[in-house]
Protein backbone atom coordinates (compact mmCIF):
# COMPACT_ATOMS: atom_id res chain seq x y z
CA UNK A 1 0.00 0.00 0.00
CA UNK A 2 1.11 3.42 -0.59
CA UNK A 3 -0.51 5.85 1.85
CA UNK A 4 -0.28 9.89 2.29
CA UNK A 5 0.03 12.26 5.41
CA UNK A 6 -0.75 15.84 5.97
CA UNK A 7 -1.21 17.99 8.90
CA UNK A 8 -4.09 20.64 8.42
CA UNK A 9 -4.50 23.57 10.79
CA UNK A 10 -3.10 25.29 13.64
CA UNK A 11 0.16 23.59 14.90
CA UNK A 12 0.50 21.62 18.31
CA UNK A 13 3.29 19.84 20.19
CA UNK A 14 2.57 16.05 19.50
CA UNK A 15 2.02 16.60 15.70
CA UNK A 16 5.31 15.18 15.03
CA UNK A 17 4.92 12.49 17.40
CA UNK A 18 2.06 11.29 15.62
CA UNK A 19 3.39 11.43 11.94
CA UNK A 20 5.89 9.15 13.35
CA UNK A 21 3.47 6.64 14.74
CA UNK A 22 1.88 6.40 11.39
CA UNK A 23 4.86 6.52 9.48
CA UNK A 24 7.01 4.16 11.27
CA UNK A 25 4.32 1.56 11.85
CA UNK A 26 3.74 1.52 8.56
CA UNK A 27 7.15 1.55 6.85
CA UNK A 28 8.69 -0.92 9.60
CA UNK A 29 5.00 -3.44 10.82
CA UNK A 30 3.42 -3.54 7.32
CA UNK A 31 6.12 -2.44 4.32
CA UNK A 32 3.81 0.14 3.28
CA UNK A 33 5.40 3.23 1.40
CA UNK A 34 4.54 6.69 2.78
CA UNK A 35 4.29 9.92 1.03
CA UNK A 36 4.77 13.22 3.52
CA UNK A 37 2.38 16.14 1.57
CA UNK A 38 3.57 19.27 3.02
CA UNK A 39 1.85 22.29 4.07
CA UNK A 40 -1.99 20.36 5.00
CA UNK A 41 -4.49 20.54 1.91
CA UNK A 42 -2.58 23.13 -0.26
CA UNK A 43 0.10 20.55 -0.82
CA UNK A 44 -2.24 17.92 -1.98
CA UNK A 45 -3.51 20.40 -4.14
CA UNK A 46 0.07 21.34 -5.20
CA UNK A 47 1.91 18.28 -5.40
CA UNK A 48 4.23 19.12 -2.80
CA UNK A 49 5.04 16.43 -1.48
CA UNK A 50 8.06 13.91 -0.64
CA UNK A 51 8.76 10.21 -0.26
CA UNK A 52 9.56 9.58 3.59
CA UNK A 53 12.33 7.03 4.64
CA UNK A 54 13.20 5.96 8.46
CA UNK A 55 15.54 8.69 7.92
CA UNK A 56 12.98 11.58 7.42
CA UNK A 57 11.29 9.92 10.79
CA UNK A 58 14.76 10.15 12.71
CA UNK A 59 14.60 12.71 15.85
CA UNK A 60 10.99 13.68 15.30
CA UNK A 61 9.66 12.61 19.34
CA UNK A 62 10.41 15.50 20.94
CA UNK A 63 9.61 18.28 18.34
CA UNK A 64 7.12 20.87 18.71
CA UNK A 65 5.32 21.82 15.47
CA UNK A 66 5.08 19.98 12.10
CA UNK A 67 7.44 18.76 10.35
CA UNK A 68 5.54 19.13 7.16
CA UNK A 69 4.17 22.28 7.69
CA UNK A 70 0.76 23.22 7.68
CA UNK A 71 -1.80 25.43 6.23
CA UNK A 72 -6.02 26.47 6.72
CA UNK A 73 -6.75 25.84 3.39
CA UNK A 74 -10.11 23.96 3.37
CA UNK A 75 -10.77 23.17 -0.38
CA UNK A 76 -14.46 22.57 -0.32
CA UNK A 77 -14.68 26.15 1.60
CA UNK A 78 -16.74 27.50 -1.47
CA UNK A 79 -18.32 24.70 -2.87
CA UNK A 80 -16.42 23.16 -5.90
CA UNK A 81 -14.80 26.10 -7.58
CA UNK A 82 -12.91 28.17 -5.81
CA UNK A 83 -10.01 30.86 -7.22
CA UNK A 84 -11.27 29.24 -10.57
CA UNK A 85 -10.04 26.19 -9.90
CA UNK A 86 -12.57 22.94 -9.00
CA UNK A 87 -10.62 22.03 -6.02
CA UNK A 88 -12.14 18.93 -4.99
CA UNK A 89 -11.72 17.58 -8.06
CA UNK A 90 -8.28 18.79 -8.15
CA UNK A 91 -7.64 16.90 -4.62
CA UNK A 92 -8.99 13.21 -6.18
CA UNK A 93 -7.17 13.67 -9.20
CA UNK A 94 -3.67 14.41 -7.52
CA UNK A 95 -4.47 11.89 -5.09
CA UNK A 96 -4.86 9.14 -7.66
CA UNK A 97 -2.47 10.79 -10.06
CA UNK A 98 -0.18 10.05 -6.58
CA UNK A 99 -1.07 6.67 -6.38
CA UNK A 100 -2.36 6.84 -2.32
CA UNK A 101 -4.42 4.10 -1.28
CA UNK A 102 -5.36 6.28 1.64
CA UNK A 103 -4.38 9.87 2.99
CA UNK A 104 -3.94 10.27 6.90
CA UNK A 105 -5.46 13.90 7.75
CA UNK A 106 -3.99 15.21 11.53
CA UNK A 107 -6.06 18.10 12.00
CA UNK A 108 -8.67 19.62 14.34
CA UNK A 109 -12.13 20.58 13.75
CA UNK A 110 -11.79 22.16 10.28
CA UNK A 111 -9.51 19.25 8.85
CA UNK A 112 -12.28 16.81 10.50
CA UNK A 113 -14.58 18.27 8.45
CA UNK A 114 -12.33 18.17 5.02
CA UNK A 115 -11.86 14.60 5.78
CA UNK A 116 -15.74 13.75 5.91
CA UNK A 117 -16.25 15.41 2.66
CA UNK A 118 -13.02 13.68 0.89
CA UNK A 119 -14.40 10.29 2.41
CA UNK A 120 -18.06 11.17 0.98
CA UNK A 121 -16.16 11.37 -2.51
CA UNK A 122 -15.21 8.05 -1.95
CA UNK A 123 -11.49 8.48 -0.99
CA UNK A 124 -10.32 6.60 1.51
CA UNK A 125 -9.30 8.75 4.65
CA UNK A 126 -8.49 8.22 8.01
CA UNK A 127 -7.89 10.86 10.45
CA UNK A 128 -6.69 11.58 13.58
CA UNK A 129 -7.51 14.43 16.50
CA UNK A 130 -5.06 17.00 16.86
CA UNK A 131 -5.74 20.49 19.19
CA UNK A 132 -4.79 22.11 22.25
CA UNK A 133 -8.06 23.30 22.60
CA UNK A 134 -9.42 19.69 23.32
CA UNK A 135 -12.84 20.15 21.43
CA UNK A 136 -12.99 17.36 19.15
CA UNK A 137 -16.47 15.41 19.39
CA UNK A 138 -15.80 11.77 20.20
CA UNK A 139 -12.22 11.73 21.89
CA UNK A 140 -11.66 12.14 25.68
CA UNK A 141 -8.22 14.04 24.51
CA UNK A 142 -6.63 15.17 21.93
CA UNK A 143 -2.77 14.92 21.88
CA UNK A 144 -1.57 19.16 22.71
CA UNK A 145 -3.67 19.61 25.44
CA UNK A 146 -1.73 18.12 28.10
CA UNK A 147 1.39 20.22 27.09
CA UNK A 148 -0.55 23.16 26.33
CA UNK A 149 -1.85 22.62 30.40
CA UNK A 150 1.16 21.97 31.26
CA UNK A 151 2.81 25.28 29.92
CA UNK A 152 -0.44 27.45 31.49
CA UNK A 153 -0.11 25.83 34.58
CA UNK A 154 3.63 26.74 35.39
CA UNK A 155 2.59 29.89 33.87
CA UNK A 156 -0.36 30.04 36.64
CA UNK A 157 2.83 28.85 39.30
CA UNK A 158 4.40 32.22 38.50
CA UNK A 159 2.09 34.35 38.45
CA UNK A 160 1.18 33.28 41.99
CA UNK A 161 4.82 34.23 43.83
CA UNK A 162 4.47 37.57 42.23
CA UNK A 163 1.08 37.80 42.94
CA UNK A 164 1.46 37.18 46.53
CA UNK A 165 4.48 39.50 46.72
CA UNK A 166 2.39 43.13 45.36
CA UNK A 167 -1.28 42.08 47.01
CA UNK A 168 -2.46 41.97 43.76
CA UNK A 169 -4.87 40.28 40.83
CA UNK A 170 -3.45 38.24 38.64
CA UNK A 171 -5.50 37.20 35.32
CA UNK A 172 -4.09 35.41 33.20
CA UNK A 173 -5.43 34.76 29.57
CA UNK A 174 -5.17 31.10 28.40
CA UNK A 175 -6.11 29.84 24.98
CA UNK A 176 -10.17 28.20 24.01
CA UNK A 177 -12.52 30.58 21.95
CA UNK A 178 -15.31 28.33 22.22
CA UNK A 179 -14.10 26.24 24.82
CA UNK A 180 -13.16 26.22 28.36
CA UNK A 181 -10.75 23.13 28.47
CA UNK A 182 -7.76 24.76 28.80
CA UNK A 183 -8.69 27.73 31.46
CA UNK A 184 -10.47 24.85 33.07
CA UNK A 185 -7.83 22.22 33.80
CA UNK A 186 -4.72 24.54 34.35
CA UNK A 187 -7.21 27.19 36.34
CA UNK A 188 -7.91 24.27 38.69
CA UNK A 189 -3.76 22.32 38.32
CA UNK A 190 -2.87 25.97 38.92
CA UNK A 191 -4.68 26.45 42.35
CA UNK A 192 -7.05 29.61 40.20
CA UNK A 193 -9.24 31.46 42.72
CA UNK A 194 -11.59 32.46 39.41
CA UNK A 195 -11.80 30.62 36.44
CA UNK A 196 -13.91 32.31 33.63
CA UNK A 197 -14.72 30.02 30.24
CA UNK A 198 -16.68 30.62 27.73
CA UNK A 199 -19.67 28.15 28.47
CA UNK A 200 -20.78 29.32 31.62
CA UNK A 201 -21.79 33.01 32.16
CA UNK A 202 -20.22 34.90 34.60
CA UNK A 203 -21.23 37.73 37.01
CA UNK A 204 -18.62 40.33 37.63
CA UNK A 205 -19.95 40.79 40.95
CA UNK A 206 -19.52 37.01 42.02
CA UNK A 207 -16.13 37.57 40.95
CA UNK A 208 -15.62 40.91 43.33
CA UNK A 209 -17.22 38.39 46.33
CA UNK A 210 -14.70 35.92 45.73
CA UNK A 211 -11.53 38.25 45.88
CA UNK A 212 -12.86 40.28 48.46
CA UNK A 213 -13.65 37.32 51.15
CA UNK A 214 -10.16 36.21 50.01
CA UNK A 215 -9.01 39.35 51.21
CA UNK A 216 -10.64 39.29 54.45
CA UNK A 217 -9.50 36.26 55.06
CA UNK A 218 -5.97 37.39 55.18
CA UNK A 219 -5.35 36.33 51.36
CA UNK A 220 -4.65 39.87 50.18
CA UNK A 221 -4.10 38.29 46.08
CA UNK A 222 -6.04 36.31 43.65
CA UNK A 223 -5.26 33.93 40.66
CA UNK A 224 -8.28 34.94 37.81
CA UNK A 225 -7.95 32.30 34.94
CA UNK A 226 -9.98 33.25 31.69
CA UNK A 227 -10.57 31.50 28.37
CA UNK A 228 -9.74 33.79 25.64
CA UNK A 229 -13.25 33.02 24.20
CA UNK A 230 -15.29 35.08 27.35
CA UNK A 231 -17.33 37.81 27.07
CA UNK A 232 -15.92 40.73 26.60
CA UNK A 233 -18.44 43.30 25.93
CA UNK A 234 -16.65 44.52 22.37
CA UNK A 235 -13.17 44.80 24.02
CA UNK A 236 -10.57 42.61 22.29
CA UNK A 237 -8.82 40.87 25.04
CA UNK A 238 -10.54 38.88 28.12
CA UNK A 239 -7.88 39.42 29.96
CA UNK A 240 -7.35 43.50 29.70
CA UNK A 241 -11.43 43.59 30.14
CA UNK A 242 -11.69 41.27 33.34
CA UNK A 243 -8.73 43.39 35.07
CA UNK A 244 -9.59 46.41 34.40
CA UNK A 245 -13.15 45.54 35.52
CA UNK A 246 -11.83 43.61 38.77
CA UNK A 247 -9.77 46.83 39.54
CA UNK A 248 -12.53 49.39 38.65
CA UNK A 249 -15.25 46.74 41.40
CA UNK A 250 -12.79 46.12 43.95
CA UNK A 251 -10.07 48.59 44.32
CA UNK A 252 -7.81 46.29 44.19
CA UNK A 253 -4.22 46.68 41.75
CA UNK A 254 -4.77 44.23 38.86
CA UNK A 255 -2.32 43.03 36.16
CA UNK A 256 -2.85 41.36 32.73
CA UNK A 257 -0.72 38.45 31.41
CA UNK A 258 -1.96 36.99 27.84
CA UNK A 259 -0.15 33.77 27.36
CA UNK A 260 -0.84 32.95 23.74
CA UNK A 261 0.93 31.23 21.54
CA UNK A 262 3.62 30.07 23.87
CA UNK A 263 0.87 27.54 24.65
CA UNK A 264 1.12 25.73 21.23
CA UNK A 265 4.47 25.87 20.94
CA UNK A 266 7.69 23.60 22.00
CA UNK A 267 8.18 19.99 23.10
CA UNK A 268 5.05 18.11 23.91
CA UNK A 269 5.00 16.33 27.47
CA UNK A 270 5.64 12.34 28.05
CA UNK A 271 1.33 12.18 28.36
CA UNK A 272 1.33 13.95 24.74
CA UNK A 273 4.20 11.72 22.97
CA UNK A 274 2.45 8.62 24.18
CA UNK A 275 -1.14 9.43 23.40
CA UNK A 276 0.33 10.55 19.67
CA UNK A 277 2.10 7.67 19.12
CA UNK A 278 -0.53 5.20 20.28
CA UNK A 279 -2.88 6.99 17.72
CA UNK A 280 -0.73 7.33 14.95
CA UNK A 281 0.00 4.02 15.13
CA UNK A 282 -3.93 3.35 15.36
CA UNK A 283 -4.24 5.15 12.47
CA UNK A 284 -1.73 2.71 10.47
CA UNK A 285 -3.84 -0.30 11.94
CA UNK A 286 -7.24 1.39 10.39
CA UNK A 287 -5.47 1.31 7.15
CA UNK A 288 -3.75 -1.99 7.16
CA UNK A 289 -7.41 -3.54 7.99
CA UNK A 290 -9.29 -1.63 5.04
CA UNK A 291 -11.40 0.38 7.61
CA UNK A 292 -11.96 4.14 5.78
CA UNK A 293 -13.97 7.29 6.92
CA UNK A 294 -13.08 7.25 10.45
CA UNK A 295 -11.56 9.05 13.28
CA UNK A 296 -8.98 7.45 15.76
CA UNK A 297 -9.69 8.31 19.78
CA UNK A 298 -8.35 7.99 23.26
CA UNK A 299 -12.03 6.90 25.05
CA UNK A 300 -11.14 6.45 28.79
CA UNK A 301 -7.71 4.44 28.93
CA UNK A 302 -8.43 2.84 25.39
CA UNK A 303 -7.25 4.10 21.72
CA UNK A 304 -10.45 3.12 19.52
CA UNK A 305 -12.01 5.12 16.48
CA UNK A 306 -15.28 6.53 15.44
CA UNK A 307 -16.71 7.36 12.03
CA UNK A 308 -16.12 10.86 10.95
CA UNK A 309 -19.60 11.49 10.30
CA UNK A 310 -20.59 10.85 14.03
CA UNK A 311 -18.52 13.36 15.01
CA UNK A 312 -17.26 15.90 12.05
CA UNK A 313 -19.06 19.60 13.14
CA UNK A 314 -19.97 18.69 16.28
CA UNK A 315 -17.52 20.40 19.58
CA UNK A 316 -16.89 19.01 22.43
CA UNK A 317 -17.72 22.01 25.25
CA UNK A 318 -17.02 22.17 28.93
CA UNK A 319 -20.54 21.22 30.69
CA UNK A 320 -21.36 21.89 34.29
CA UNK A 321 -21.22 18.86 35.91
CA UNK A 322 -17.72 18.08 34.88
CA UNK A 323 -16.18 16.39 38.06
CA UNK A 324 -13.37 19.25 37.90
CA UNK A 325 -16.00 21.90 38.29
CA UNK A 326 -18.07 20.64 40.90
CA UNK A 327 -15.22 19.91 42.75
CA UNK A 328 -13.88 23.29 42.14
CA UNK A 329 -17.17 24.87 43.40
CA UNK A 330 -16.58 22.89 46.46
CA UNK A 331 -13.65 24.17 47.34
CA UNK A 332 -14.73 27.95 46.90
CA UNK A 333 -13.58 28.39 42.99
CA UNK A 334 -15.78 31.02 41.33
CA UNK A 335 -16.74 29.86 37.98
CA UNK A 336 -18.84 33.34 37.39
O1 LIG B 1 -5.57 25.52 17.73
C1 LIG B 1 -6.62 26.25 18.27
C2 LIG B 1 -6.16 27.59 18.68
O2 LIG B 1 -5.05 27.38 19.46
C3 LIG B 1 -7.17 28.47 19.41
O3 LIG B 1 -7.31 28.25 20.77
C4 LIG B 1 -6.66 29.83 19.07
O4 LIG B 1 -7.56 30.84 19.30
C5 LIG B 1 -6.32 29.65 17.65
O5 LIG B 1 -5.79 28.35 17.56
C6 LIG B 1 -5.46 30.68 17.07
O6 LIG B 1 -4.69 30.18 16.02
P1 LIG B 1 -4.31 30.96 14.69
O7 LIG B 1 -3.94 32.35 15.07
O8 LIG B 1 -3.18 30.17 14.16
O9 LIG B 1 -5.52 30.94 13.83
Amino acid sequence: MRIGILTSGGDCPGINATIRGVCKTAINHYGMEVIGIHSGFQGLLTNDVELFTEKSLSGLLNQGGTMLGTSREKPFKKKGLSDGVDKPALLEHNIHQLGLDCVVCIGGNGTQKTALKMAAMGLNIVAVPKTIDNDIWGTDFSFGFDSAVSIATDAIDRLHSTASSHKRVMVIEVMGHKAGWIALYSGMAGGGDVILIPEIEYDIKNIKETIMNRLKKGKPYSIVVVAEGIRTDGIKKAAAYIAQEIENETGIETRETVLGYIQRGGSPTPFDRNLATRMGGHATELIASGQFGRMVTLQGSEISSVPLSEIAGKLKLVTEDHDLIIQGRRMGVCFG
